[in-house]
């Protein structure tokens, strides 16, 4: 392995792409050699998190400065003053509060936040995706080694012992998915990554992909080598062009150096991944409507049982597993279950990636222990409530619930959560002031909700939509008292009958805004006014 006294770090977000990043690394690439270079600076490129108002970024170690607003005309300086010279170019280092719109590493390095907990975010903006070198060298696919050292049934355990929920959002134990998969029967098994992710406000699984693609192949790879299976899909939302990309890439490099394909580092394991994309439909992540699309068919829930892990893709056992699920795993298997269990609490260990929104002072993507809590969160990542007070917020994404601020201590992790009635889910936590008004909030859900709905069951379909309705009359002042009683019953109707999640899970804003919220939609019904003065009532 080459040792380089240099590195480059060009940030390789959407944003910074079309700010000219690539532009920029070829004139580094230019320079240096001009400066005879090469061969003791390296040039990579990395993953940026969240919003930078100095994009592209420039990152150079081992002094970490952060050159900001790079372009191609700066690379000639910087590389011979830096560079050649060793002298930082003081007028081109990013000022932080140009940073501080980004819950990211780089604040946290600059003293700006605390440090972040990462477990599965540890190489975004480290290491190049691109660059199945740059993971070995950091740890990467140590796991799968300790992984083939141990029998399928000890991997299994240990995954279990960790205590590992699914990220997906129901939080099932990993270890028990992975033993049912592992008795199920059969001459065919198959592993599938669920990187659909086209629940609103949630971009989590894509800047784990986009950053660090080897780690799911690794992961995928340990676990189908602890359930018994050789083909693996990854099931790729279609507008997630980079995230295809650089999957596509570390698939080929992975099937390159042996890490795909036939008896892996010389084990009995043999396993072919492969990529589909999904072409823009919410249901297509829940997983037998994915599993139905991979076949080809219309994406649409099948009834359960039989669970994928009897009878999934083409009728075999399967696993399927969220990103950030898999995420985890190679850490586990580096480090152990004590190690892991060391974070988070004891009923749900480990970390959570979340994507904070709406009205703070900083958003972004973070990756934080189990169980800190929403005050938290606002008050050390989101810096604050931007203009106006805390008034509610939406945990996990367009079916999680919608709490008051009296609900802001509980601690973020799954039991505790769901003994407050919320929905942890993706980990989207969006978060408004008293600008925002709950009946338009949740008119705009229930809208998604049944633009989204596959329309197969009559409860989801036809309740979606007349809930829809319903708030739209409210939020223009033609509500009646009425309205309440229909749309409590409509919420446990969706609730009760619906076939898959995605009409159960839109219940839940439904009940939370008549559960925490009745005086402001009683408001727009007797005093026909909105007290947020959002909604037109005419
Ligand atoms: C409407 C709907 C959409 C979903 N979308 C996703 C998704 O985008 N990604 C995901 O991992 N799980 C999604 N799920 C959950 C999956 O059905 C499944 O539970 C999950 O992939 C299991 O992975 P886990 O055990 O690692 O959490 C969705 C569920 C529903 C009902
Ligand atoms: S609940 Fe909605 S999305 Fe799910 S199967 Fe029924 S109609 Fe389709």
């Amino acid at each position: 392995m080459i040792t380089y006294r240099s590195m480059v770090l060009i940030s390789h977000d959407p944003a910074s792409i079309q700010l000219g990043a690539d532009a920029v690394q070829a004139a580094f690439l230019r320079e240096l050699a001009r400066f005879d270079l090469q061969d003791e600076v390296s040039v990579s490129l990395i993953e940026d998190i969240g919003k930078s108002f100095a994009s592209p970024l420039v990152i150079v170690y081992p002094e970490a400065v952060i050159y900001g607003r790079v372009t191609v005309e700066d690379v000639p300086h910087l590389v011979e003053e830096h560079l050649y010279k060793g002298r930082i170019v003081e007028e081109k280092v990013a000022p932080s509060h140009e940073l501080s719109g980004r819950v990211a590493w780089v604040s946290a390095r600059k003293g700006t936040l605390p440090a972040e907990t990462r477990i599965v975010l540890k190489n975004v903006g480290v290491i190049d995706p691109n660059s199945v070198e740059d993971y070995i060298a950091n740890d990467g696919y140590l796991g799968l080694g300790n992984a083939l050292g141990m029998t399928p049934e000890q991997v299994i355990a240990l995954i279990t012992e960790s205590g590992l929920q699914g990220r997906g959002g129901a939080g099932f134990p990993a270890g028990l998915k992975w033993g049912f998969v592992r008795q199920a029967r059969a001459d065919q098994k198959y592993v599938i990554c669920n990187a659909d992710e086209s629940e609103p406000g949630t971009f989590k699984d894509r800047v784990l992909i986009e950053g660090d693609p080897h780690q799911i192949i690794e992961a995928m790879l340990i676990a189908a080598y602890a359930v018994g299976a050789t083909e693996g899909y990854v099931y790729l939302r279609g507008e997630y062009q980079l995230a295809i990309q650089r999957m596509e890439t570390a698939i080929a490099h992975a099937r390159s150096v042996g890490l795909l394909g036939d008896n892996i580092l010389g084990s009995a394991l043999s396993f072919n991944l492969h990529l589909h994309t999904g072409a823009g439909a919410y249901i297509c992540g829940e997983e037998t409507a994915l599993i139905e699309s991979i076949e080809g068919k219309r994406g649409e829930p099948r009834s359960r049982p039989p669970y994928p892990t009897t009878e999934g893709l083409w009728g075999k056992p399967t696993l399927v597993n969220n990103v950030e699920t898999l995420a985890n795993i190679p850490p586990i298997l580096r480090h152990g279950a004590d190690w892991y269990r060391a974070y988070g609490t004891p009923s749900s260990p480990g970390t959570k990636v979340c994507t904070l929104l709406g009205n703070l002072n900083v958003t972004g993507l973070i990756e934080v222990p189990m169980g800190i809590t929403l005050r938290e969160m606002i008050s050390i990542y989101g810096k604050g409530i931007k203009d106006g007070h805390f008034k509610m917020a939406q945990t996990g994404g367009s079916g999680g619930s919608i709490i008051p601020a009296s609900l802001q201590d509980t601690p973020m992790d799954f039991a505790s959560f769901a003994r407050a009635g919320v929905v942890l889910g993706s980990g989207a936590l969006l978060i408004c002031n008293d600008s925002v008004c709950v009946v338009d909030l949740a008119r705009v859900l229930l809208n998604f909700f049944r633009k989204e709905s596959c329309g197969k069951c009559s409860p989801c379909r036809i309740c979606t939509q007349k809930a829809y309705e319903i708030l739209t009359d409210i939020s223009k002042g033609r509500g009646s008292m009425g309205d309440l009683d229909a749309l409590r019953e409509i919420s446990i109707q969706l609730n009760e009958l619906s076939n898959c999640g995605l009409g159960q899970t839109a219940a839940v804003p439904l009940r939370d805004t008549l559960t925490h919220f009745r005086d402001e939609v009683e408001a727009h019904i007797r005093l026909k006014v909105c007290p947020a003065g959002v909604c037109s009532m005419s």
